[in-house]
């Protein structure tokens, strides 16, 4: 897993937690901000953007994640997940996650940017499901 400094950590949590103003959450009011660091080096934000038709809903760290992707970036070492009191990632924002960066390091603040869980993504999502098992 990638050491990250804690500056990084810091910024990273800042920048998650200052895009949640951008969430769309008319349904929730759930605002919940993500910022992704890229083995590259780069910082991808997202929020959460909700649907009138429920399901279609994304989350914040998807929305950072897809972002990432459809620049280009494929690995990555750590997410920041923001919310008003520190809400872990779903269940398939931590498969997403699983895909592309199973070492990650997810990193969840609230709202005062005070860091509540800190734990590798397999310590998230043991035994995940990922394309070795589909290896022949
Ligand atoms: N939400 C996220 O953005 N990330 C998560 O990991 C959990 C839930 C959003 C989805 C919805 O807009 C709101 O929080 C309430 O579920």
């Amino acid at each position: 897993m990638a050491k990250l400094k804690d500056e990084q950590k810091v910024d990273l949590v800042k920048i998650a937690s200052d895009v949640r103003k951008w969430a769309y959450v008319p349904y929730s009011n759930y605002q919940v901000g993500a910022a992704v660091l890229t083995d590259s080096g780069r910082i991808y934000d997202g929020v959460n953007i909700e649907n009138a038709a429920f399901p279609v809903t994304v989350c914040a760290e998807r929305t950072a994640i897809f972002k990432a992707i459809s620049n280009g970036e494929r690995k990555f070492q750590a997410i920041a997940v923001v919310t008003r009191d520190g809400g872990m990632p779903c269940g398939s924002c931590r498969q997403v996650m699983a895909e592309f960066g199973p070492e990650m390091l997810v990193i969840v603040a609230d709202e005062n940017g005070r860091i509540t869980a800190e734990k590798k993504l397999s310590d998230l999502l043991p035994d995940m499901f990922t394309s070795k098992s589909l290896d022949d």
